[in-house]
């Protein structure tokens, strides 16, 4: 069926009505809002000029190449990069990620197995790296207090294998930066390289350097170049750089570092392929949105973003704290908060409250022994509406409080922990499923009941592997 133009931008419409919305500070997690609606305007006319120019040959289309030294100069200073740098713009924080371990791998191909040795708090990208190029990840405990990695712990666990180690500033789950220093110093003395995944926090902490310390900051790990045994870094320009998705940068502390991370052949009929990311053909749009963006707010204008969302985050966790029921699970170093429940709630119910108030907060599974937790990233827009998360927060607590926590059928429960995901055929999983309240929508997909908590109890309840098995299982339905 064809549509009128007009008809396609009012489905289109239609179409968002059931999203979060991306803009207003209501929506914790997904989405950074500048508030500044100067930036949103021209992000999206460079992304409309450039949408059809392909940023896969930098020689037909030279101002990519010189889009992406501009956007890569600006992080290198940012990021305290010394002379010799070498960076790339890559399509978000998990390419950025995967381009680190790869380009580590194929640096030393004599090693055998290659490890990667990373915090157990460390982004799910490692884990998709470690899986996708065949390293082992070695996994190593935080500490339990400060959900901050254990750099002794690191220290030990590195081998001859050792190809990477990895480091969070912040790490997403708990918002704490690792410290970075011993690390770095560690995997340097043998000759490693250490990779700083600054993706959520790159554009933030630089901004924060001279931030009065508070009792909170003064003791934030530094976790930049600056650091001796840094060798690249991660940054997101679509997260606090406040650009539209698809936009990232890997920088590394010299060109020769960034060489395995190429990959090119002329070994069949057509083009010469020369890619520094995992795509090839790709829209230059999001560069040039980074580009336009970074020119428009310059080094003030990040300032100024950084402050205003670092002051709400140290006014709303000063208020989470003081809301019986809730507690901040770690000192915040950066912009995001872990938010726990204690045993009159939990904080999936917490989260189903909040949406009915027309908040988002991202539930967090439970980890290791640790416990499960709401997630909170607060960006610009957000700050000046504190206070109403604030009321909208205690009114959701309380709610949850009168329902209590969610359980999950003891009958079921005991039945997950024997279930072998290797195992599972389809009729399992859709009964499972069913199970969890999921049934299947009039169309064939699958129905998302409005209320979530009982779904993530139940994945609380299972081994990881099942949690992934049952993930995988509902998305696909959708
Ligand atoms: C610390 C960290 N690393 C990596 C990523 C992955 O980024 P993306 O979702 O852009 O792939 C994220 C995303 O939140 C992150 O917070």
């Amino acid at each position: 069926m064809t549509l009128t133009a007009d008809e396609v931008r009012a489905r289109l419409a239609q179409l968002r009505e059931h999203d979060l919305p991306t803009h207003g500070g209501r929506t914790l997690a997904y989405v950074y809002d500048s508030g500044l609606a100067e930036v949103d305007a021209i992000a999206k006319e460079a992304v409309a000029a450039y949408a059809g120019t392909n940023g896969l040959d930098p020689s037909v289309f030279p101002s990519v190449a010189t889009m992406e030294r501009d956007v890569v100069g600006f992080a290198a200073r940012v990021l305290a990069a010394p002379e010799g740098y070498a960076g790339t713009v890559t399509s978000g924080g998990t390419e950025s990620c995967l381009l680190a371990v790869l380009a580590a791998r194929d640096a030393q191909p004599d090693v055998g197995r290659p490890q990667l040795v990373a915090p157990t708090t460390v982004h799910a990208a490692f884990h998709k790296a470690a899986h996708l190029f065949g390293l082992d990840l070695v996994l190593i405990d935080v500490d339990p207090s400060t959900f901050r990695a254990d750099p002794d712990a690191m220290a030990a666990a590195l081998t001859d294998r050792t190809v990477l180690v990895v480091a969070s500033a912040p790490s997403y789950a708990h918002g704490v930066v690792d410290p970075v220093g011993p690390i770095a110093a560690a995997a340097a003395e043998r000759g490693i390289r250490c990779h700083v995944d600054a993706c959520i926090g790159g554009w933030v902490l630089p901004f924060l350097a001279d931030e009065p310390s508070r009792g909170v900051a003064a003791d934030r790990p530094a976790w930049d170049f600056s650091v001796p045994g840094v060798t690249s870094i991660s940054a997101d320009l679509h997260k606090y750089g406040y650009v539209p998705k698809g936009a990232s940068i890997l920088l590394h502390r010299s060109m020769a570092l960034r060489h395995s991370q190429f990959w090119a052949t002329a070994d069949w009929p057509g083009y010469g392929v020369v890619n520094s990311t995992l795509q090839s053909t790709k829209s230059a749009g999001p560069l040039a949105a980074a580009w336009a963006v970074i020119h428009l707010l310059g080094d003030i204008g990040y300032a100024a973003l950084a402050r205003q969302a670092r002051e709400g985050t140290l006014a709303l966790a000063q208020e989470v704290d003081g809301i019986p029921g809730l507690r901040v699970l770690a000192l915040p170093d950066s912009t995001l908060l872990a938010v726990g429940t204690d045993d009159s709630c939990d904080p999936y119910t917490v989260c189903d409250e909040l949406l009915e108030r027309g908040w988002f907060a991202q539930p967090q599974l439970p980890f290791r022994g640790g416990p499960a937790s709401l997630h909170l990233t607060i960006s610009a827009a957000t700050t000046s509406k504190i206070p109403e998360f604030v009321a909208a927060l205690r009114d959701s607590v309380t709610a949850a409080q009168s329902t209590g926590p969610v359980g999950v059928d003891p009958g079921l429960g005991s039945l997950l922990g024997t279930l072998d995901p290797a195992t599972f055929d389809d009729a399992t999983l859709s009964g499972l499923l069913a199970a969890a309240g999921l049934d299947s929508a009039a169309g064939g997909g699958l129905a998302l009941p409005r209320r979530m908590a009982p779904i993530h109890a139940l994945l609380a309840a299972c081994p990881p592997a099942l949690r992934s098995t049952l993930l995988t299982a509902v998305v696909e339905r959708l």
